[in-house]
């Protein structure tokens, strides 16, 4: 009969809960952002194996929190398996190919002199009030990071995986991704390199507001122009881009078409065509960045 009773009220208070979305309790519960409120030691429908509300995992069955655990481990499922990485590398390899699309037609401004490429500068620093640079860098740092945590893993998992299916395919194909290591770490160490260079500015005077000044529509700005005219005076330093540049467009040739590949989007039919896109991309980008450094070597902007 008590046990009925208790029964009755637990059912009740469940279909409450259920309706409002917060349990129903004599004491008010404390609600923790994307978990289940914290009910009283034993006032809670959780405790209850009979209770609709009751889930092994101790936690209310809400649509909410039913939502967010499902998220939760779909993530997870596809984050341990190697297509799920390999979404992860496409994706943000696909973010990371439009950057240089984009950062290369701003750096072509170069050739238009100072005040263009200044300008550009300026803006860069400057959009969203200063903030969107900060907004941009914090986007990049975890869009190469994952790229490069997912490409580690998954590089990882394959070998594991190869060892019991050694076959001339597969060997095939660990060369290519041996390759697309070797350039990604080269890129990797000209990146590091590079922000050293342009953005940090170590090792030079390129801070230095009494040499490096440039007066835009009356104010007092960095000339960047002139930091990469000087930058790359130096041959040492244009050599290693363009070697850099060179790794980057190989790296870009197998890339692109292997974004197209995970996405689902390259068939037999089209694989000719996008093997000649992505080279053409490569080649595109190499031409492009690599022209700065040879065109300044050669006597521009000098
Ligand atoms: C010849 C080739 C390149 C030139 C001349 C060049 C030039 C520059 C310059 C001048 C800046 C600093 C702009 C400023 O702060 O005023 C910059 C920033 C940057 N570059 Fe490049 N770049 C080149 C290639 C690349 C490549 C290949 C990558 C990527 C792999 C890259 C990634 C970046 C990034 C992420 C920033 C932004 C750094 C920040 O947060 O301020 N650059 N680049």
């Amino acid at each position: 009969m008590a046990f009925s009773r208790r029964r009755a009220k637990f059912q009740n208070a469940s279909a409450n809960s259920v309706r409002s979305g917060f349990p129903a309790s004599s004491h008010s519960p404390q609600i923790l952002p994307f978990g289940p409120p914290i009910l009283p030691h034993g006032d809670s429908p959780l405790e209850n194996p009979e209770s609709p509300d009751y889930s092994s995992r101790g936690q209310r069955s809400h649509p909410f929190f039913n939502a967010m655990n499902a998220l939760t481990r779909c993530l997870e499922l596809y984050w341990s398996s190697s297509i799920g990485k390999k979404l992860v590398v496409a994706l943000t390899g696909l973010f990371l190919v439009l950057f240089l699309a984009g950062h290369l037609v701003g750096n072509l401004v170069v050739f238009m002199g100072p005040e263009p490429f200044n300008a550009y500068a300026y803006f860069l620093h400057h959009m969203l009030h200063g903030a969107g640079i900060w907004v941009f860098r914090a986007v990049m740092l975890v869009m190469l990071a994952a790229h490069i945590i997912a490409t580690i893993l998954l590089t990882k998992q394959n070998k594991a995986a190869r060892k019991a299916y050694e076959h001339p395919a597969t060997i095939q194909a660990s060369r290519s991704s041996r390759t697309m290591i070797f350039s990604g770490l080269t890129i990797l160490a000209f990146f590091i390199y590079h922000m050293l260079h342009f953005t940090v500015r170590v090792a030079n005077e390129y801070n230095d507001p009494k040499r490096y000044s440039f007066i835009l529509e009356g104010k007092e700005v960095h000339n960047a122009w002139k930091m990469v005219i000087d930058g790359f005076s130096w041959a040492p330093a244009s050599i290693f881009y363009v070697i850099a540049m060179t790794l980057l467009a190989s790296h870009l040739a197998h890339g692109v078409q292997s974004i197209f590949q995970t996405l689902g989007l390259r068939s037999k039919k089209s694989a000719s065509l996008l093997n000649q896109l992505s080279i053409g991309y490569a080649l595109f980008i190499w031409i492009g960045f690599v022209s700065i450094p040879v065109a300044i070597l050669c006597g521009f902007g000098r």
